[in-house]
């Protein structure tokens, strides 16, 4: 399987303080691959390093054949990365439709668009049911279901999401991670980062464990469900999760 994101060495500094230190991962194509990890760890941080928000002082980052050192954010969206970003970050004044609509700014096709509005409001109905409502009026689910409708309206390859369950009610988070997967089933890679390790293993194909700006552990996820270093390290004596 091919590698999609390749990451390597990665220093990421906010001013004097180190946030990774020789940061290293890889997301295969079609996979659904989870980064793990604490308060702090350099999770959110990740993916403002891919999404060129944010420069790292060394390594390097590469989707397909693009460095992305050398890429300015826009350009990496059109390369053919999508995100749902931390707190989904909505326009609030705008309406859903405006919203989804946005998430094609850098498409030209507009037939095809239009078309796509009409996939997303078929695989999210709830979507629909809120179309002409001001995002900001909407729960935390719709709005996360408006994120990944926004992200996919630029036709990603990758759909990077920075802990898309967070807050949501427990039936929520059970739509939100199928939806996961069903986009994932049409071809679209997810790299997601998640607190939450039980809920993440159940979905991911791969998982990386990051502690302090490193990777402590990296393995299919099956396996690191089972394994006790990750309750150890990380999951803190919770329950396993249900296969
Ligand atoms: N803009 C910033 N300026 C300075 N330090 C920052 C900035 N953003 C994050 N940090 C620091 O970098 C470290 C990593 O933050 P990051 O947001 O990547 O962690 P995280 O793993 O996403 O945590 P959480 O689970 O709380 O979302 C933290 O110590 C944080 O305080
Ligand atoms: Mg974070």
């Amino acid at each position: 399987m091919t590698a999609l994101l390749v990451l390597k060495g990665i220093d990421t500094f906010y001013g004097p303080v180190q946030v990774h230190f020789g940061l290293g991962m890889e997301v295969r194509q079609g996979q659904i691959v989870c980064l793990l990890g604490g308060n702090a760890s350099g999770k959110s941080t990740t993916m403002k390093i891919i999404l060129g928000l944010l420069r790292p002082r060394a390594g390097s980052i590469f989707f397909e054949a693009h460095d992305l050192a050398a890429l300015s954010t826009p350009q990496i969206i059109r390369a053919g990365i999508g995100s749902v970003p931390e707190a989904r970050r909505l326009f609030s004044a705008m309406t859903v439709r405006e919203n989804l609509l946005m998430g094609a700014f850098a498409r030209s096709d507009r037939a095809e668009i239009a078309r796509d509005l009409e996939r997303m409001l078929e695989l999210f109905p709830r979507v629909r049911q809120r179309l002409t409502s001001r995002a900001g009026t909407l729960s935390g689910g719709e709005q996360q279901m408006v994120a990944m409708a926004r992200a996919l309206m630029g036709r990603p390859k990758l759909i990077c999401m920075d802990e898309p369950t967070m807050g949501l009610s427990p039936l929520f988070v059970d739509r939100v991670l199928e939806l996961i997967q069903a986009v994932n089933k049409e071809g679209v890679t997810i790299f997601m980062v998640e607190q939450n390790a039980s809920l993440a293993l159940a979905i991911a194909h791969y998982a990386y464990v990051l502690q302090a700006g490193r990777i402590i552990l990296q393995g299919e996820a099956k396996d690191l469900a089972r394994d006790p270093r990750i309750r150890a390290a990380y999951l803190g004596g919770e329950t396993e999760p249900a296969a």
